[in-house]
């Protein structure tokens, strides 16, 4: 009973936390298959999915010796707004379902850490929610629907609770199907069919964490979309209110519509990239939504270099997809991205520990960078630059 208690109190009592897949394999253990296979699955055959991780295998760093490595930084900016380091955590659908309240500890933890934490429209906790329960800003991420009052509103909200960047997402108007999600019954909150309730039994964690707490719907959503009184599959919103007519003309009266700062994610064609940049936006995302949405599509790495040769300084590259070590993050950094984004690595932080899991993930990620930067000769992140490569990645695509 103590050692229950006692690994309850302590997420990680039982073994020691290593890197990010150690994290994976207990939020694995302790978040309920239906939400755990939300967040890990691509669309279809999972092909880029899995391409956006197994792509960072294919690029050879240089090690140099011999080079004094004392006082290194890694403090950096991403959209002109200062990071310890060029690390920002994504937005993702339904992370408040991972472990209760998770966009509030989310982003405490990268307030912390001094790393931007995106909230998505899609999130359990509402934007009001995650301004009262932290003392940083946060950025918040749009999706464009068909009820433009909503939009109006939403962004309304979003500069009330002072939210320092909006980050549109251009690759979501329809949903690329997700099997495990249907095979899973995905709903929000869970149904309590008899397979549900067994597998929550057996995640304690996860119940007490959820039954703590009242946020445990589209919260950004339910009560401020009109019709909208109760919400429970991401898929059908998506099916009635996403836009499928969202055009480069409606991005820019976003941009004339929002005065702080604009990201837009989404990004994987360097033809796109060239008219993202004449919006006026200030940075692009080069994603493919974290493999959920065109299989068959690039990783986000093998389309990195072709953006940025395309784009040049007219707007500030930052990259999404597959992100699981600070290994990745200098590999993305070399190719020519200013800053990156984890989704499903600080997803399973939260899974695995609440805050504290998160807090580990970014601790993680922070050191892999630092040492891996010190390997490569260089003391300053920002110094990072394709010199650093052992030739150019040859990603077969
Ligand atoms: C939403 O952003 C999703 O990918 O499910």
């Amino acid at each position: 009973m103590t050692s229950v208690l006692s690994r309850l109190a302590n997420p990680f009592a039982a073994s020691p936390v290593t890197c990010v897949e150690d994290l994976r394999r207990l939020a694995k253990r302790r978040v309920p298959r239906m939400f755990y296979d939300y967040a890990d699955s691509g669309s279809y055959s999972e092909g880029t999915y899995r391409a956006n991780q197994s792509d960072f295998a294919k690029i050879t760093l240089r090690q140099r010796v011999a080079v004094d490595m004392t006082n290194r930084t890694l403090a950096s900016t991403m959209a002109g707004q200062p990071v310890a380091m060029p690390v920002a955590l994504a937005p993702t659908g339904l992370t408040g379902m991972q472990h209760g309240d998770g966009e509030i500890l989310a982003a405490r933890a990268a307030a912390k850490a001094g790393v931007p934490f995106t909230l998505s429209t899609m999130s359990i906790c509402s934007i009001e929610d995650v301004a009262e329960n932290t003392d940083k800003p946060f950025w918040f991420q749009l999706y464009v629907m068909r009820d433009r009052d909503f939009i109006d509103r939403l962004i309304a909200r979003a500069k009330a609770a002072r939210c320092s960047a909006l980050v549109l997402t251009l690759d979501l108007q329809i949903l690329g199907q997700r099997h495990k999600d249907i095979k899973n019954g995905l709903s929000t909150p869970p149904r309590m069919t008899i397979p549900n309730i067994l597998d929550m039994a057996t995640k304690p964690r996860w119940c007490l964490s959820l039954l703590n707490t009242q946020r445990r719907t589209f919260r950004n959503i339910v009560g401020h979309a009109k019709g909208v009184g109760d919400l429970r599959s991401l898929s059908s919103w998506t099916a009635e209110q996403f836009d499928p007519t969202l055009n480069w003309d409606d991005v820019r009266k976003i941009r004339d519509r929002w005065d702080g700062k604009l990201i837009l994610k989404g990004i994987l064609d360097a033809e796109d990239a060239v008219q993202a940049a004449e919006t006026g936006a200030d940075a692009i995302i080069v994603s493919n939504h974290g493999g959920r949405q065109l299989d068959g599509a690039m990783s986000s790495i093998a389309a990195l270099p072709a953006i940025v040769e395309a784009v040049g300084d007219r707007i500030e590259v930052l990259m999404d997809g597959g992100i699981r070590s600070g290994q990745d993050v200098i590999k993305a950094l070399a190719l020519g991205a200013k800053g990156v984004f984890i989704g499903r690595a600080f997803l399973y932080g939260l899974g695995a520990g609440g805050e504290a899991g998160v807090t580990q993930c970014l601790d993680i990620i922070r050191k892999e960078l630092d040492v891996t930067m010190a390997m490569c000769g260089l003391r300053d992140v920002r110094d990072v630059t394709g010199a650093i490569l052992a030739g150019k990645p040859n990603f077969g695509w």
